[in-house]
């Protein structure tokens, strides 16, 4: 043990040399070629516009169940949230019709969920006699705009509950199905039925929702919201607007120091709502301009919204290419948030007892 201590980091710095890296490969930020040279929880990334070649740049948030714990109400948390989590480059053997779309994300709902994501915006549509993920065109799913069945998705999610047993996973569906218990087939279908919140469970008028812990003891690990409020009673699909607020999407949701509500949602300020949902991607994603979006502007924005919501920081930070950054990025924000909410400080690393960097009651 000792030994090899001791040689690990000689036998490091041999290849180092000899490769000629730059010291500062392993810092947040540090010139690199491959992921390989950056730390852990960190990637290799480039953002032509803010950065002069490539850098390590987080990849992935801190747990705040496992760093704080897991004994305060599910609201009281911050959770990454990936817009059009299924929209990714779609794999060529599908490809009997070009895609003609475009994508919000790079990486596989496995992926997104092992960084860190714990929320994904999933759209769903009747195709093909089936349940579809898909961006519409004229309203409909089609063939090119198409990017997979829901069942191949809601496995991913099913393959992390079942392997990660103390976390929670949030759905947002932006539900289109027309289909009798077309949802409902879909989530018996791929096991994740058993991970189910009861909507009979969810807290109205405002009030807490039950403790991390205790949803974690019971198995409800999994939360899902859809958009059509019928389906609260038939499916047991919650409507999203009975328990969130939401800001504007898109462009209009970017406009610096302004924060509005959605058409959809209740004021930010109603408290009747217990979650909160920060929207901040473009109409139209734009890959390069991800990694200033999801840098210092987001967290402007979620400072504007924390006012705009009657000081509350969000639950839910809903973003395109969730890992492109100029350093922290979304990860940053996150921790911010989860600083914010559990412990009053600016990092949630700061919450744990002998941390130092901690300006509390810096709201
Ligand atoms: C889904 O599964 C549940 C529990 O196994 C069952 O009671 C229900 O009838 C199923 N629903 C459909 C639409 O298959
Ligand atoms: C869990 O964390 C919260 C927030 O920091 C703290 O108030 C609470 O005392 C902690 N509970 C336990 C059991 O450590």
């Amino acid at each position: 043990m000792g030994l090899s201590l001791v040689i690990f980091p000689v036998f490091f710095c041999i290849i180092t040399a000899a490769f000629g890296f730059p010291y500062e490969q392993h810092k947040l930020m540090g010139k690199c070629s491959s992921t390989r040279e950056c730390s852990t929880g960190q990637i290799c990334s480039s953002c032509p516009v803010e950065l002069q070649g490539s850098r390590c740049v987080r990849s992935s948030t801190t747990n705040p169940f496992n760093l704080v714990n897991a004994s305060m109400p599910f609201n009281k948390y911050a959770y990454l949230t990936t817009h059009n989590s299924f929209a990714i480059k779609k794999r060529p053997i599908q490809d009997a019709v070009p895609q003609v779309t475009f994508t919000n994300q790079e990486d596989t709902i496995s992926q997104q969920l092992s960084n860190g994501v714990r929320a994904l915006m999933l759209d769903t549509y009747d195709f093909k006699g089936d349940i579809w993920l898909c961006h519409s065109f004229k309203g409909k799913c089609q063939d090119f705009t198409a990017f997979e069945p829901a069942i191949n998705a809601l496995k991913e999610v099913e393959i992390f509950l079942s392997s990660n047993p103390s976390e929670i996973v949030t759905l947002i569906l932006e539900d289109y199905v027309e289909a009798p218990n077309g949802l409902t087939n879909a989530f018996n279908a791929s096991g994740l039925v058993k991970y189910r919140f009861p909507v009979s469970n969810m807290p109205k008028d405002g009030k807490d929702w039950p403790l991390v812990k205790d949803m974690v003891a019971k198995n409800h690990r999994l939360v899902v919201f859809g958009s059509q409020r019928q389906k609260e009673q038939s499916e047991g699909i919650a409507y999203q607007w009975n328990y969130m607020v939401e800001n504007q999407y898109g462009k209009d949701g970017m406009v610096r120091g302004k924060c509005s509500k959605r058409a959809d949602s209740s004021e930010l300020n109603d408290r009747s709502k217990s979650l909160v949902l920060v929207n901040h991607f473009r109409t139209i994603p734009i890959h390069q301009a991800s990694c200033k979006d999801n840098s210092q502007d987001l967290m402007n924005m979620l400072s504007t919204c924390y006012h705009a919501s009657g000081n509350r920081w969000a639950n839910f930070v809903a973003v395109d290419y969730y890992k492109r950054s100029d350093g922290g990025g979304t990860f940053q924000a996150v921790d911010m948030l989860n600083g914010k909410s559990l412990c009053g400080c600016d990092d949630v690393q700061a919450c744990v007892s002998g941390s130092s960097s901690c300006t509390r009651g810096s709201k």
